[in-house]
């Protein structure tokens, strides 16, 4: 089964956690440690599942609770593991208007995804989001840090064999 589905084992390496905890000590002593410690352990697994919460918790002295609390509060953190390529479909305002929404569901289709899963094959994963300030592009979407503007719904195909040629 495909590692990146929620829900799924988690499978974290002896060597990720002996770096969340050197970044533990790193960071402890500091006042308002959680957030950096947070983006770091996101960085280092991808994702922020309750086992590493658990383990920042103990490392911290806090309690699982607050750790919890933060990473469901700020969207940058996320509980579940994105794609190589994560997809998001702005549907604010000025996007939805000049059918975002349309775009979101094509790539539904297509990539047989949403609300923030990834393919089984680990290559996408798709969400939503609020306006990025790209309002003049509109309607646009980011893939990574690739921002595509004044998109239609037939160039949703176009952009998934772009970046699954990028492999
Ligand atoms: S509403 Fe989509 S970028 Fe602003």
């Amino acid at each position: 089964m495909c590692d990146c589905k929620q829900g799924v084992k988690f499978a974290g390496t002896v060597e990720q956690e002996e770096k969340l905890k050197a970044i533990i000590e790193e960071y402890k002593q500091m006042q308002g440690a959680l957030m950096p410690i947070l983006q770091k352990a996101q960085d280092l697994y991808g994702y922020l599942p309750i086992e590493v919460q658990k383990m920042i918790a103990k490392g911290l002295e806090i309690p699982l609770e607050e750790v919890y609390g933060v990473v469901t509060f700020y969207s940058q953190f996320s509980l579940a593991p994105k794609g190589k390529y994560k997809v998001s479909v702005c549907l604010g305002t000025a996007c939805y208007v000049k059918g975002s929404g349309d775009i979101y569901e094509k790539f539904v289709r297509e990539l047989g995804v949403k609300d923030g899963a990834c393919t089984e094959d680990g290559m996408f994963s798709l969400e939503a989001c609020r306006c990025i300030g790209a309002c003049g592009l509109a309607p646009v979407i980011t893939v990574n840090e690739d921002v595509h503007g004044r998109l239609t719904v037939g160039d949703v195909e176009k952009i998934i064999a772009t970046y699954k040629a990028k492999g």
